[in-house]
Order: structure tokens, then C-alpha cells, then sequence
């Protein structure tokens, strides 16, 4: 039976329902709204009942091992519920998206052949075709390709806004080819868009509320789009460009590399009070021999001194990083290294990961692999050091008075909640009218993972 997927006419059906579950980076977070976007306009809206969607799409990442049978054992539960709607005599769509289905895709479909469609994150532009061949067609539809088009070129403009707090990729892809990394195969080549496009999604992002973009990605300080003098760019540029749109007020950018961290982007920390002063570098090793190992290009004493001169561009400037423990051929002294350059940074906050290997990747066949309760100790100690660091960054703010944007509720009754300059979480006791403005506030006590303030007493008074 087919299904009539184009919605402008006046139609009798009911708008159709879109339920987006989305694992990995804030790329993906990014991707899933644009989805939503480009299915607007054949009449879904989000609904958060997956078992009362008309369409499922899980929007997947590869980046470490469970990650992958996380999504089968999710696809197992949408089965029933895809069972369950079939049965009531409705239909629901499930696709997988994202960085699972780019690289196995095939497989997808022989584990899970009640899937509809398998699409990867750069084709994602030709969802309402893929919608409507699998309305039509028995048998799914994959669509894994890396087009010679750039789906920016076809993304409608946004359906819903972000919110106070806003994502907006300018890059993508990776040519680094880091030993243990899949992102260079399931994202494809580095690509940057234009500046033009960039500013233009910026305005119409502020437009609808946002008052903090954060660019995204994959190596983001390595973004090279047109300028408006037609020749290649640099982040540096055009962050001192978006600090020109009136009303946005806080500018962030992850993921950053250490190989593309240039003079003009360290002076813009110095130089734009905007750019909030939070970074996320990550270092992976603190050991020459395993970041050589790890193709990652750049020394420890490289990332010492790249840290050294951003603290001396914005003195306030925290930073935070990604490690990676037990990379096959790590010792214990390699480990010790790593240990060591967390002492010296000092870092407010980190990600750190066991190696898991992935298969494809360079660093999946090299000898030297580590023992798996070897990896854990090592972790363990890592992330018992870098719980400490954090907790003293946070203790240092109390007594301070800093400025939250602040963003929605807070969990509690009477309270609101916001982002501080360093991304931490900041709740308040006050009145709901703080919401969506940036308001000077005291830090009073620090937790693990959040802070809590006070309105000085003149706020209080005009509350
Ligand atoms: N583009 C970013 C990071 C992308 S992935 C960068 O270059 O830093 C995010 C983090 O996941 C990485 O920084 C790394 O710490 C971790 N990671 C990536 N592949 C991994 C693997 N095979 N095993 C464990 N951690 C991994
Ligand atoms: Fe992966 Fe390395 Fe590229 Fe980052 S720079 S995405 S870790 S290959
Ligand atoms: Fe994961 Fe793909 Fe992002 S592998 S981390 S969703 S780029």
C-alpha cells in the first residue's frame, strides 16, 4: 500500500510524529535537530513516546566498542513497538542514523532486517526521499554514501528553535587519522563551510532566542571556510565576526586539535571578551612515545606550551581534554607521563576513555595490545585525579560572583538554572524571570558536577 508522504495539500491524515534517539558527540545532538528539520515539511513533529511515533530514528555513534550493541539492543525494543503499531494497523518507520550505520550498515539490516532505513551523517539532506521509497518499496533503503554535494547546500532553515543555548556546525570530517579513531571513516574528509553560510545560520539562531553558540566540529579550530574575501578563513576570523552580532553573547567551539591551535585563535581569546573562557583540548597521552603511536602529531611539550600561551591570552581560561588509557603498546611509565602532565595542566574537567578497538583502525592490528584489567586500574587512578582537579576547580569559584546565563528551571521548586563561563551548572534559588538573561550571581557552594549561587542583594531587591 503506498503512503502519500508530501503534506502541503490539506490532508485528512494527522500530523505525522518524529521520536529522535541520539547517542555520541554534540554533532550528533546537532544532526537530530537538523533531521527534524528536513522532516518538518512533510508534517512530522517531534513526539517524546517512541511507541506513538510514526517514524524512529536512532542517531548513532561508533566511537567505542558497547556503542554499537547499545543500538541493537534498542532496536530490539523498537521491534516490539513497530510489531505493536503494525498489529493496530499503523505503521512506523525506523531508520538508523549516524556513525553506526555509516560503517555498518550492511550489517544492520542481516541483525535487524525490520529496520526501514540505514542512512550515514552526510546524507541526511535526502531523508524525505529515503521516507518516501520506504513507503512505497518493500525492503529497506541504505544510503551510506559520501555525496559530492555538501548537504549544507540543501538543509532547509531551522524548524524549532535551539533554545537560549545553541549548536552550529561549521566542520566536519577528519583527515587526521588518529591510530584508534573511526571518525575519519564514518564522517569522511575535513570540510568546512562557508563563513557567509556560518553567519547566516548564527543570526537566525539569534533571531529565535539563542544567546551562546557553540561551534561544532570534529576539528573545529582546523576550519578553513570561504571568507567573505573569497579565500580561506580561520577560526580566529570568524569568531571575531559572530562577536559582532549584537545579541549573541557567549561564543564556545569544540572539538579543538593541539596541530591546529594558531596564533590568531589564541589572540582572539586574548581579544574577544565573548569567547567564553573554557576550552576543550584534547591531549589523548601525556607520553611522546604514545602519541607517536597514536599518529596524533603533536609532543607533550607541544600541548604544554600551546596551554601556557592561551593562560597568558586569558588568564581566567580553564581547560578541559579527552585521555585515552591503555593504546596498545602503553607502559606503565608511558601511564605514569600521563599522570604527570594532568598534575602540571590542572584541568577543570576531563573525558577519559579505556582504548577499545575499533575494528578497521590502525591501532586494532599493532601489537602490544593492553590487558584488559591493566586498562582498568589505569583508568581508575586517572579518573580518581582528574574527580580531584575538578572538585578543587569548582571549590575555587565559591566566593566568586560570576555572570550565569541563565537557561530554564531547576530541578527544585524555586529554582533556576544556568550555564556559568566555565560550563558548569549553576542553580538559584530566584524568580523564573531570570530565564534568558546573563545576571551576575555568587557562588556559594560547589558539587561534583554543579554549583550553587545566590542573587546579590541590588538583584534580589529588582526581583
Ligand atoms: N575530534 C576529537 C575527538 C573525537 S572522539 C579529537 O580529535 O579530539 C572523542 C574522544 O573519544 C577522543 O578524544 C578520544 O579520547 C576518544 N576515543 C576515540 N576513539 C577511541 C577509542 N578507539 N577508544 C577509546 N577512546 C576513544
Ligand atoms: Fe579522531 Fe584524531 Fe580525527 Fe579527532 S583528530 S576525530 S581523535 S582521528
Ligand atoms: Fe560518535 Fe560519530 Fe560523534 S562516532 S563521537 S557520533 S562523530
Amino acid at each position: 500500500m503506498e503512503t502519500t508522504v508530501l503534506t502541503g495539500a490539506p490532508t485528512i491524515t494527522p500530523p505525522r510524529r518524529l521520536h529522535v534517539i541520539t547517542w555520541g558527540c554534540q554533532m550528533n545532538v546537532y544532526d537530530s535537530g537538523r533531521m527534524a528539520d528536513v522532516l518538518a515539511p512533510l508534517g512530522y513533529a517531534p513526539t517524546a513516546d517512541a511507541g506513538d511515533a510514526d517514524m524512529v530514528i536512532l542517531n548513532t555513534c561508533h566511537i567505542r566498542d558497547r556503542a554499537a550493541e547499545k543500538v541493537f539492543s534498542e532496536l530490539g525494543k523498537l521491534r516490539l513497538l513497530k510489531q505493536a503499531r503494525a498489529e493496530a494497523g499503523g505503521r512506523m518507520i525506523l531508520a538508523v542514523a549516524g556513525c553506526v550505520a555509516q560503517a555498518e550498515g550492511a550489517e544492520i539490516l542481516a541483525r535487524a532486517p525490520f529496520v526501514d532505513i540505514v542512512l550515514g551523517p552526510q546524507t541526511y539532506h535526502r531523508l524525505p526521499e529515503m521516507v518516501a521509497r520506504a513507503s512505497r518499496a518493500a525492503g529497506a533503503v541504505i544510503d551510506t554514501e559520501f555525496p559530492a554535494d555538501d548537504k549544507f547546500d540543501h538543509l532547509p532553515d531551522e524548524a524549532a528553535p535551539q533554545g537560549l543555548t545553541a549548536f552550529l556546525t561549521i566542520q566536519e570530517g577528519c583527515d587526521k587519522f588518529c591510530s584508534f579513531c573511526v571518525v575519519p571513516y564514518t564522517r569522511g574528509a575535513e570540510q568546512s563551510r562557508a563563513e557567509a553560510a556560518v553567519l547566516a545560520e548564527a543570526r537566525r539562531l539569534v533571531a529565535q532566542g539563542a544567546r551562546e553558540i557553540t561551534l561544532l566540529g570534529q576539528n573545529v579550530n582546523g576550519w578553513h571556510g570561504t571568507g567573505a574575501d573569497g579565500a580561506p578563513s580561520t577560526l580566529g576570523r570568524l569568531v571575531r565576526r559572530l562577536a559582532e552580532i549584537p545579541e549573541l553573547w557567549r561564543i564556545r567551539y569544540t572539538t579543538s586539535h593541539p596541530r591546529d591551535m594558531d596564533d590568531d585563535l589564541i589572540a582572539a581569546h586574548a581579544e574577544v571578551p565573548r569567547l567564553m573562557p573554557f576550552l576543550h583540548l584534547p591531549v589523548q597521552s601525556g607520553s611522546d612515545p604514545v602519541l607517536a603511536a597514536m599518529n596524533r602529531r603533536h609532543s607533550v611539550a607541544d600541548f604544554r606550551r600551546i596551554i601556557e600561551r592561551l593562560r597568558a591570552a586569558r588568564p581566567d581560561l580553564a581547560v578541559s581534554s579527552d585521555f585515552i588509557v591503555g593504546h596498545p603498546g602503553e607502559t606503565r611509565a608511558d601511564f605514569a607521563a600521563t599522570l604527570a602532565l594532568v598534575r602540571e595542566v590542572g584541568f577543570a574537567q576531563a573525558f577519559s576513555f579505556k582504548y577499545s578497538a575499533r575494528p578497521g583502525t590502525p591501532a586494532a592490528a599493532s601489537p602490544g595490545q593492553v590487558d584488559e584489567a591493566e586498562k582498568d586500574a589505569r583508568l581508575q587512578e586517572l579518573q580518581a585525579l582528574l574527580r580531584d582537579q575538578q572538585a578543587a576547580f569548582n571549590r575555587s569559584c565559591v566566593g566568586l560572583t560570576v555572570p550565569v546565563l541563565f537557561t530554564g528551571l531547576g530541578r527544585h521548586p524555586g529554582q533556576v538554572a544556568g550555564r556559568s563561563p566555565w560550563l558548569h551548572a549553576v542553580h538559584i534559588s530566584g524568580p523564573a524571570s531570570l530565564i534568558g538573561t546573563e545576571t551576575r550571581v555568587k557562588i556559594e557552594a560547589a558539587f561534583p558536577n554543579s554549583l550553587s549561587a545566590s542573587l546579590p542583594e541590588q538583584e534580589r531587591a529588582c526581583a
